[in-house]
């Protein structure tokens, strides 16, 4: 079972500057709600409750001050701060001490998933005790991602941003490993940009036939928030569903409410924390 996650939030967002130049990326906007708020719901949703953020050195306050109140979302979130971001499977290294003996699952801050069936899936991917496992989905642009090439269902080889097609399976950014993945990562050498690449991790796992994928399908939305273009549309996106069906993604509150996590109590202290808006006219309708 897996019940620790880890959310890498960091980078410099350079994509996105002078947007980011005071402000890390993942507390901006995604519509009405700061981007950290969903990858926190999609761990939340896996039923991980012991969080670990990793933040740029010196961005820990603005992240303290959005989210103060973790027992009151009925989790635990620890921070630690990167010095310079070193690739993805840095976050083994800096959350050694955080992962202890456990298995752990990994999420880039800046991914959005959204999807009927997520929930089960999520699920079903935290029940891994050895190997690794990652979530697929077909995309339109493979050359952005890292991708899997698969036969008879089974992953045969992985490519980061291939410049020719292998496949339009992408590989999300939503990994979940056993505890041998400090190790392993401890064995990477970085990659001709310069960071360590979480390809070169999950090719350690296909090689000793221990790597599984999940698929979200085509019902399902995997979106990713690099650019300026793309925070505009997952915003669209997100304000469209929440408009029309009067639900809203990614309210944490929420999350721990239908899991029984949290009461009308831990409610009403986020109404009171958040203020007068529209995010806690919601929360009040809940209770
Ligand atoms: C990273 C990974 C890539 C993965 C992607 C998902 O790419 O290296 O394999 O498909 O995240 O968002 P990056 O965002 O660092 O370009």
């Amino acid at each position: 079972m897996i019940n620790k996650g880890i959310i890498l939030s960091g980078g410099m967002g350079t994509r996105m500057s002078p947007l980011t130049k005071a402000v890390n990326k993942q507390l901006l906007p995604i519509y009405d709600k700061p981007l950290i708020f969903y990858p926190l719901s999609i761990l939340m949703l896996a039923n991980i409750k012991d969080i670990l953020i990793i933040v740029n050195k010196g961005q820990l306050d603005q992240y303290r001050k959005i989210l103060p109140l973790d027992n009151n979302l009925g989790i635990k979130i620890s921070y630690v701060e990167q010095k310079s971001p070193n690739g993805l499977p840095e976050a083994f290294l800096l959350g050694k001490k955080f992962i202890g003996n456990s298995n752990v699952a990994l999420i880039l801050g800046d991914n959005f998933f959204y999807g009927q069936s997520l929930s089960k899936t999520l699920r079903s991917c935290t029940k891994l005790k050895n190997g690794a496992k990652i979530l697929l989905h077909r995309v339109n642009k493979p050359e952005r991602y890292g991708v899997a090439k698969l036969k008879k269902n089974k992953i045969i080889s992985l490519k980061e941003k291939p410049k020719k097609f292998v496949s339009d399976l992408a590989v999300t950014g939503l990994y979940f490993f056993d505890n041998k993945v400090i190790n392993y990562t401890k064995t990477l050498k970085p990659s001709k940009r310069g960071e360590l690449e979480i390809v070169d991790l999950l090719k350690i796992y296909l090689k000793k036939k221990q790597l599984n994928a999940e698929y979200l399908g085509r019902g399902g939305a995997w979106l990713d928030t690099g650019s300026i273009e793309d925070f505009y549309k997952t915003s669209s996106f997100v304000s469209a569903i929440e408009n029309r069906q009067g639900f809203k993604i990614a309210c944490l509150e929420e999350i721990s409410l239908n899991k029984k996590w949290i009461g009308k109590k831990e409610i009403a202290n986020s109404i009171k924390f958040y203020g007068n808006c529209d995010y806690s006219k919601y929360l009040s309708k809940l209770i």
